[in-house]
C-alpha cells in the first residue's frame, strides 16, 4: 500500500501564524505538524509516500524533510497543488503516484495518539473499497459526521448543524484503485471545494465502504483551538511515556 500525506491549501483559517509559512510546518510541541502523519504512515508500515503541498512556502518542505531519513525513509515524493480547491481536489495530484494501488491516505493536520497499523491490516484483508476512521468527539459538528446503523455508515455529512451522531469521519482514508475515478465525477460543494466527503459517500452508495475506530486520542490542528489542543495532547502523551521509561529503568 502506497501512502499520501495531504499538506495543500493555504491555511487562511490560522491568519497570522501563516502568513510566511506553511500551516503544517507550525510546532506541534517538538516537531513540526507534518512529521506527525508522515510518522502514522511509517508506523503503519508504509514506506512508499507522497507529500502533496503547496502555497508559498512549499519549498520549506523539501528543505525540512529531504529523501525522508529521519524516518527511515529511502525517497519521499512531492507533488505541489495550486490554489486550495479542497481535499479531494489534492488526492488527484497523487493518480500518477499511487499508479492503480490501494492508498493510505493521512491529512497533513490530523495527529493519532497510537499507530494505525491493525486497521490497515484489515482494510488488506477487504476485497475492494474503502475503509476510514471514526472518533467519537464532543464537537461532532466541526468535521464530516457518520450516521451508522448497527455496523454499517449509511452516510457521512460534511459539517451538519445538526449532526446524526457524536462519530467525527478522521483524516484517515483507505481507497482502492477506483477512488481516481471517483474523484472525476465530482462537482464543487457550496464552499467552492472538491469535497472527501463526496468521495466517502460514493463508496457508501456502492456498499463497499467500512470503518474502524481510532484507537487513543485524535485530533486535528488546523485552528488556534485545535492547534492548542494537539500541542497539550503530544506533550502529556510524550511526558508519560518518559516518566514510564524511567519507572522501568
Ligand atoms: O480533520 C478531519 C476533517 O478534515 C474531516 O472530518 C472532514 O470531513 C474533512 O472535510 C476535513 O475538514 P476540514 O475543514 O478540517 O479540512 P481543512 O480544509 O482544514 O483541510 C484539512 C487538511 O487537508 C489540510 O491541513 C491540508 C489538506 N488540504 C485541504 C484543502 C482545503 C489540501 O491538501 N488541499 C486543500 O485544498
Amino acid at each position: 500500500m502506497k501512502g499520501i500525506v495531504l499538506a495543500g491549501g493555504t491555511g487562511s483559517r490560522m491568519f497570522p501564524l501563516t502568513k510566511i509559512t506553511n500551516k503544517h510546518l507550525l510546532p506541534i510541541y517538538d516537531r513540526p505538524m507534518i512529521y506527525y502523519p508522515i510518522q502514522t504512515l511509517v508506523d503503519a508500515g508504509i514506506k512508499d509516500i507522497m507529500l502533496v503541498t503547496g502555497g508559498r512556502n512549499s519549498g520549506d518542505f523539501l528543505r525540512l524533510l529531504a529523501n525522508g531519513k529521519e524516518f527511515g525513509l529511502a525517497h519521499l515524493n512531492y507533488t505541489y497543488q495550486e490554489g486550495e480547491g479542497g481535499i479531494a481536489d489534492a488526492l488527484a495530484l497523487a493518480e500518477h503516484f499511487a499508479d492503480g494501488d490501494r492508498i493510505c491516505v493521512v491529512l497533513g493536520d490530523n495527529i493519532l495518539e497510537k499507530p494505525i497499523a491493525a486497521a490497515v491490516r484489515a482494510f488488506e484483508q477487504q476485497q475492494r473499497g474503502a475503509r476510514i476512521l471514526l472518533k467519537e468527539v464532543p464537537d461532532a459538528e466541526r468535521f464530516g459526521v457518520a450516521e451508522l446503523n448497527g455496523d454499517r455508515i449509511v452516510g457521512i455529512e460534511e459539517k451538519p448543524s445538526k449532526p446524526k451522531s457524536n462519530y467525527a469521519v478522521t483524516g484517515v482514508y483507505m481507497y482502492d484503485g477506483t477512488v481516481f475515478d471517483k474523484v472525476k465525477k465530482l462537482v464543487p460543494s457550496r464552499r467552492g471545494e472538491l469535497e472527501i466527503t463526496d468521495v466517502n459517500n460514493a463508496y457508501i452508495r456502492e456498499g463497499s465502504m467500512t470503518f474502524s475506530y481510532v484507537d487513543g486520542w485524535w485530533t486535528d490542528a488546523g485552528t488556534f483551538e485545535s492547534l492548542l489542543r494537539a500541542t497539550n495532547l503530544v506533550a502529556q502523551s510524550k511526558t508519560a511515556a518518559q516518566r514510564s521509561r524511567a519507572a522501568q529503568d
